[in-house]
């Protein structure tokens, strides 16, 4: 069995940028079953609930530190009309969710409900407008019903409805994908409908409001460009610039099997040449990510606006049996070590990358959790989510990499198997190391500088194949146990992986 080698060289007294809490944010559509029977099951559930939201799915994701959920959609969003989603739910009328499955939404879920689901989370709303098929005055609107106190017209709908205080809603999105589902816009449209959208999505009563215009697809620059150029305040004071109309643009980017649409692959089937094809396009966030940070850094070199990836993980073909409109899928050791590269790209760029949200957090696609009935499995994917969570907010480290043989050569391409970052806060630092390779180990070697330190603990999250996944039948087929492959050898801290693999080093720092 063959080893790759990667040396890195990491300076723990010099502070790269925070890695912001939101990069392990979330995101939860009308779609398939994650909204109804994964979050929401009603008062009247049989299964253990508090206000109609499961407890189960709640406390998982409170364990991980949710920092944010991204609501209603997606595609869904810019077919949303929010004022059929408040008032008594019997009176609500219903809608076809043209998207998803073609099924009527009864709207049984809404902003009251959402907002609900946040305060039991303790995770932050980003609640997603509608540009797509809504008007500017009814996206203003909901920004007054859920932020305005006072006697305001919609303050006022939001007591008769039962809530006295307004809600804090720090993030805000203008639409969703507006270049495919949320309208066929061209960028140059969108650029001038975030403008005018933005301007009416007023702050409220000390409500800031963190506007998130809709950005491209993938590696489409030109959107994020057009977008750029339109910050008239650029090249004036930076303190100015936090008046421009929306703060931030986000992407989508998501792993498959294959670029054929029509076949995305196997969840938990699938062969070699599929696990290198998609860690191939697992690692073309890198490369995206810095791409959209090189054409904001030509008209912001301040990084005042954030990048946010809104979207992102993988996307197999649905499970056998299955509704193909709810994108249901398994979730296997593969999905996990996506997410490790993803997080690692993320750390590293966290100066401008300011949040990010796994789609979607229960049911669909790369999902934390799946729900069966009364009962709940936590992914592969969920667990290094956990495992990293001592990332969130913490101060970054650059991993300088010194050497590195650890690279898949064949026939679909060439990839780093060997990825890991670096954080810190106060007394400890976390480290974070994922193994690609298929079916050999790895050996990465960290000369920690600038500040002593000892191992204090490690995890690795491993299985025998590639494939393994929790059911409910064997809910911890992957989960992370204690691990005993990281030793100092002087000042360099060694780490010796399995094949396939994820793990988490813990340090006290001196
Ligand atoms: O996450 C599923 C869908 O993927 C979202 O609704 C849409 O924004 C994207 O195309």
């Amino acid at each position: 069995m063959s080893t790759g080698n990667l040396h890195g060289v990491v300076d723990l007294d010099v502070a790269g940028a925070t890695i912001s809490r939101h990069l392990y944010g979330h995101f939860a559509e009308h779609l398939g079953r994650c909204i109804y029977e994964g979050f929401w099951v009603g008062e009247d559930s049989p299964i253990q609930n508090t206000a109609g939201v499961r407890d189960d799915v709640v406390q998982a994701l409170k364990e991980i530190s949710i920092p944010n959920l991204r609501w209603p959609g997606g595609c869904f969003a810019d077919e949303y009309h929010w004022m059929n989603g408040v008032g008594p739910r019997e009176e609500r009328p219903s809608m076809v969710n043209t998207h998803w499955g073609d099924v009527v939404e009864d709207n049984s879920f809404g902003t009251h409900e959402f907002m609900q689901l946040c305060e039991l989370l303790g995770a932050e709303p980003y609640v997603s407008g509608n540009v797509g098929s809504g008007t500017v005055a009814e996206m203003s609107d909901w920004v007054e019903y859920l932020t305005r106190s006072g006697d305001a017209p919609m303050s006022r709908l939001r007591r008769e409805h039962g809530r006295t205080e307004p809600w804090k809603v720090p993030f805000w999105g203008i639409g969703n994908e507006s270049w495919g589902c949320g309208g066929n816009m061209t960028a140059e449209q969108y650029t001038q409908l975030a403008s005018q959208f933005s301007t009416y999505a007023r702050n409220h009563d000390g409500n800031e409001l963190y506007r998130i215009a809709a950005g491209p697809n993938r590696d489409d620059y030109h959107w994020t460009e057009t977008l750029m150029k339109s910050i008239s305040t650029l090249g004036g004071p930076v303190e100015e610039r936090h008046h421009t109309r929306w703060q931030a643009l986000s992407f989508h980017y998501y792993t498959h099997a294959s670029d054929d649409w029509q076949h995305k692959g196997s969840a938990t089937e699938f062969d070699a040449e599929e696990y290198h094809r998609t860690i191939l396009n697992a690692w073309r966030i890198d490369e995206i990510v810095r791409g959209h940070a090189r054409v904001m850094d030509a008209y912001d070199p301040e990084a005042t606006i954030g990048l946010v990836c809104d979207e992102w993980g993988t996307w197999w073909d649905v499970e056998p049996g299955t509704n193909p409109g709810f994108l249901f899928q398994q979730n296997t050791l593969r999905d996990a070590l996506v997410a490790g590269l993803h997080f690692d790209v993320f750390h590293a760029n966290a100066r401008r990358l300011v949040m990010a949200n796994i789609a979607q957090t229960v049911n669909v696609l790369q999902a934390m959790v799946l729900t069966d009935g009364a009962k709940m499995v936590l992914t592969p994917t969920y667990h290094v989510f956990a495992m990293n969570a001592g990332h969130q907010d913490a101060t970054s480290h650059p991993v300088q990499v010194v050497s590195s043989d650890a690279r898949y050569r064949g026939e679909v391409g060439e990839y780093a198997t060997l990825t890991t970052s670096v954080s810190s806060r106060e007394g400890s630092a976390l480290v974070s190391l994922t193994n690609l390779d298929a079916e050999g180990g790895g050996t990465v070697r960290l000369d920690l500088r600038g500040r002593d330190w000892q191992v204090a603990t490690a995890k690795i999250l491993a299985a025998p194949s590639l494939q393994a996944h929790n059911t409910v039948q064997d809910p911890s087929a992957v989960a992370p146990v204690a691990f005993d492959g990281a030793r100092r050898e002087g000042d360099t801290l060694v780490v010796d992986l399995p094949p396939h693999s994820f793990a988490t080093v813990e340090l006290t720092l001196a």
